[in-house]
């Protein structure tokens, strides 16, 4: 999948640089063409000369060539690039391009970029373990890029710990996947529903639940990471897409999302309903504020409210593929595959409450998989990214 793909790899100044030449080497014989952007303080750690002659090209390091005045764009090397990978990144480069502190020209390619950029960690252990490296990671990831965990081992310093850049093979593995996903879904329009939804009581109050929509929205991004033209029908959420070709409708209540649904469905193949659905809504919404002083106890009546996956279930044609969520406290797997046969569903996703880290509000999420052909499939504990991104590529 590498083949023809145009890659800048950024080194920074950290002792696994002298992998990267390994890096490039393997990318170019996948039939890459790559331009290398260093860091000054990569060149202390690997001579320019090996990579410019891996690539066949100048390694590029400073804004201009001093002794001809040749101004490097960025902003070319930007738009030039199907993707960026920087390996290693160093806590203080990623802490630049986390914060837009663009004084060399390796983060300023950085802000330029268009492409997909990957970014492959390499630090000691406590640098790796430190809030403000954890926040800067965060904030990369809502930028939407790509972080290639660092290993488990033995670190330059010789301590053993978390912040061995990944190897080079694995990177280049990363890379390949990446590649071969954005073609998976190319042409296919996917609809997910996403968050909670909100039964209105009174101006003011409502019923709603946890739900925040991260799994949703993480779902949305790796659809269209893997080329589909994305809709999400999203309940009142704060997260965001980071993929900007996502388009969202947003809803308030459950008939408000079934309606949404109900006309989109004929247009889409695939269609994830991963948002909490509120299962009753107030037969009766109050114009004005229900008064606290009027009332000893109260009982609000409620109705049912359309059971939106069933109802896209039940007119579902053979082309197109209907996946649902299942959120358990007992008889988890029983209940779940009860409900993907119910609804007429053709893949159902098992949230686990039972594992701490997963669920709602957390960044990270358990899920099992189950098809309607039998077949089940246990992800590990991993953030709601990866969890999405291989929800993705199991779809059938
Ligand atoms: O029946 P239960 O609510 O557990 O089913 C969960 C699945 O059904 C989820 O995919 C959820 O999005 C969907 N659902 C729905 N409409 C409802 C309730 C749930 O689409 N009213």
């Amino acid at each position: 999948m590498l083949k023809g793909k145009h890659i800048i790899v950024g080194i920074t100044g950290g002792i696994a640089a002298y992998k990267t030449a390994t890096l490039v080497r393997l990318l170019i014989k996948q039939g890459a063409e790559v331009q290398v952007v260093m860091t000054p303080n990569a060149r202390e750690f690997i001579t320019p000369v090996t990579l410019s002659a891996l690539t066949g090209k100048p390694v590029v390091s400073e804004f201009f060539t001093a002794n001809t005045g040749e101004w490097h764009s960025h902003v070319d090397l930007g738009l030039w690039a199907d993707a960026m990978v920087i390996a290693p990144a160093t806590a203080s480069t990623i802490g630049k391009m986390a914060n837009g502190v663009a004084d060399n020209m390796l983060v300023t390619t950085y802000l330029s970029a268009k492409a997909p950029v990957f970014v492959a960690p390499a630090m000691d252990l406590d640098m790796m373990a430190h809030p403000s490296t954890a926040r800067n990671l965060d904030l990369l990831r809502s930028y939407g890029n790509h972080i290639i965990e660092p290993a488990e081992g033995e670190l330059a310093s010789h301590l053993v710990g978390r912040g061995r850049m990944e190897e080079p093979e694995n990177i280049v593995r990363v890379l390949d996947g990446f590649f071969s996903r954005k073609q998976r879904l190319a042409g296919k329009k996917v609809l997910i529903t996403a968050g909670p939804t909100y039964e209105r009581i009174d101006p003011v109050r409502f019923i709603g639940n946890f739900s925040t929509g991260k799994m949703g929205y993480a779902l949305a991004d790796a659809a269209a990471r893997a080329g589909a033209d994305v809709t999400v029908i999203s309940g009142p959420v704060n997260v965001k897409a980071s993929e900007h070709s996502v388009k969202v409708i947003p809803v308030e209540s459950a008939c408000q999302m079934y309606d949404a649904c109900v006309k989109a469905f004929p247009e889409s193949d695939i269609v994830i309903m991963c948002a909490a659905v509120a299962d009753y809504a107030p037969v009766d919404v109050h114009d004005t504020k229900i008064k606290r002083e009027n009332t000893e106890g109260m009982t609000i009546e409620l109705k049912r409210n359309p059971d939106i996956a069933a109802a896209l279930g039940s007119v579902k044609r053979p082309d197109q593929l209907l996946v649902g969520f299942a959120l358990e406290t007992d008889h988890e797997a029983e209940n779940a595959v009860r409900k993907l046969k119910a609804k007429n569903l053709d893949m159902i996703v098992l949230n686990s409450l039972a594992v701490p880290g997963a669920g709602f509000a957390t960044d990270t999420n358990q899920v099992t998989i189950f098809k309607a052909d039998g077949s089940e499939l246990s992800l590990p504990l991993m953030s709601k990214a990866e969890t999405a991104a291989n929800i993705i590529d199991n779809l059938s």
